[in-house]
């Protein structure tokens, strides 16, 4: 697969110092439900962080706070510097610029061809020009291995190929982070590992800082730099990898590995 096409330069570490993202004492509520209990974990630039722990752990809600889809109740959340509440809707507009996300559901936009779904936001929130958006899309689609779909609709792809475009459209936008919740979960398994193969890929080969949620843990285990176990709003557990998954301390991260292992 070539990665000259991908949107940042080799993997340079050196380039890669200090804190992106950080979050203090976060808490997030819904109704009388605690989600986020006075959470603080910070991810350097450059590094792979993977989310794991049960269902309704809050992990989601994370990445919706970062894309500022939801707000704290309590607490802070910064990105290259810039805290997102309060901020102006212009600062804030300025983050997400910086951040792509890819979901479970692909949610392209249906009715655009592959290629729009990939020029559409680098045209329109970045200001590129059409035939710049164009070369580099192609590129982006050459690089998930679907140069043949331009023209094709979401609906003609299936769901590895959606999921690829979803990729291609989040890496047009030359994000410094990446957010990719359960990217995987919605395909059927002999699609699984062509996305995950790609996100290896670009995991080796960018600068893009990634947090990933995921339950595909060979995949965590081989891209992240940490990993952090949630469980109730809290991060209960958190260390490198083979720490993490070989010899967990709580016997909640025991007793979750044991049921997704
Ligand atoms: N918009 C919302 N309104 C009310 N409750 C919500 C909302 N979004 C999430 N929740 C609740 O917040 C909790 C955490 O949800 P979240 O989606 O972050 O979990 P998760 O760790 O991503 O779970 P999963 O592994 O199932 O995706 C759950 O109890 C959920 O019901
Ligand atoms: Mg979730």
């Amino acid at each position: 697969m070539p990665t000259d096409t991908l949107p940042h330069p080799e993997k340079s570490p050196e380039r890669n110092s200090g804190e992106l993202i950080r979050l203090d004492q976060v808490t997030k509520r819904f109704g009388d439900n605690t989600v986020l209990d006075h959470l603080d974990f910070s991810v350097d630039a450059g590094k792979h962080v993977t989310l794991i722990g049960p269902s309704g752990s809050g992990k989601t809600t994370i990445l919706r706070l970062l894309m500022t889809l939801l707000k704290p109740d309590e607490g802070t959340i910064t990105v290259d510097g810039q805290k997102l509440f309060p901020a102006s809707e212009k600062e804030r507009r300025e983050v997400r610029k910086q951040i792509g996300m890819v979901f479970q559901q692909f949610n392209l936009f249906p009715n655009m061809s592959v290629l729009r779904n990939i020029t559409e936001a680098p045209v329109t929130v970045l200001g590129m020009s059409k035939d710049e958006a164009v070369e580099r899309a192609k590129g982006l689609l050459d690089m998930v291995g679907l140069a043949d779909k331009c023209d094709a609709r979401p609906a003609q792809l299936s769901g590895g190929q959606q999921q690829r475009v979803a990729i291609a459209r989040a890496l047009a936008m030359r994000p410094k982070v990446l957010l990719l919740d359960e990217v995987t979960s919605a395909l059927d398994p002999e699609l699984v590992a062509g996305v995950l193969d790609l996100l290896r890929d670009i995991a080796r080969s960018t600068d893009i800082t990634m947090l990933c949620v995921t339950h595909e843990m060979n995949f965590a285990r081989d891209i992240s730099d940490q990993v952090l176990m949630f469980d109730s709003g809290r991060v209960i557990e958190a260390g490198p990898p083979e720490k993490i998954f070989s010899e967990p301390e709580h016997d909640r991260t025991r007793e979750f590995l044991s049921a997704v292992l």
